[in-house]
């Protein structure tokens, strides 16, 4: 299944709909992960690094932007479906180079996000991590920094001239 692309970031590559057999889910005990096996549909989002070469608009200072471009797709998927009702579920538990080898990734194709979707019984109010006081949410102004990381002055702005 192809998704329409939501960045013009030619890193995102292809989304497609998969599920990996059960026998070849190793799951931890103590988190639920089932969702794999119990959501109608899995998608795995990848991102292909080597798409167009190696000097491409938006990659050219900072690589990785290609992931992080795969990762607003994500996101927009998620904010999509949760408008349409479906539930989606990130599963990061898993070994990346095993799920590579699971769906037959070229090693330049990263899977950047396992997804679940379906419909779920409810969507809770609060994240069920925090509910289950996992860790709680952190005050905002924990968070946010304002002009430089410790507060002081920035001092000389002319950064990589010599
Ligand atoms: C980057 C990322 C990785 C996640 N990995 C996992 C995971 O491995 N296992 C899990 O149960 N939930 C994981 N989650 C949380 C669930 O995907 C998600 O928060 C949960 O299904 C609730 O969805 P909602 O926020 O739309 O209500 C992850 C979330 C994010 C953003």
């Amino acid at each position: 299944m192809h998704l329409p692309s939501v960045s013009c970031s030619p890193g995102i590559s292809s989304s497609f709909a998969t599920r990996p057999s059960a026998s070849r889910c190793t799951t931890p005990s103590a988190l639920k992960l089932e969702g794999i096996l119990e959501t109608p549909l899995n998608i795995c989002v990848t991102c292909d690094r080597e798409r167009f070469g190696p000097v491409v608009l938006g990659r050219t200072c900072q690589p990785d932007m290609d992931l992080f471009s795969t990762v607003c797709a994500v996101q927009n998927l998620w904010l999509a479906a949760r408008a349409e009702g479906i539930g989606v579920g990130w599963v990061s538990i898993i070994h990346a180079d095993q799920l590579s080898a699971i769906l037959h990734l070229p090693r330049r194709v990263v899977p950047v996000a396992y997804l679940c979707l379906g419909h779920v019984d409810d969507f809770p109010l609060e994240p069920e991590l925090q509910t289950a006081g996992w860790l709680p949410r952190l005050p905002l102004e924990d968070v946010l920094r304002f002009d430089t990381w410790d507060g002081k002055n920035p001092g000389n702005l002319s950064i990589g001239k010599k």
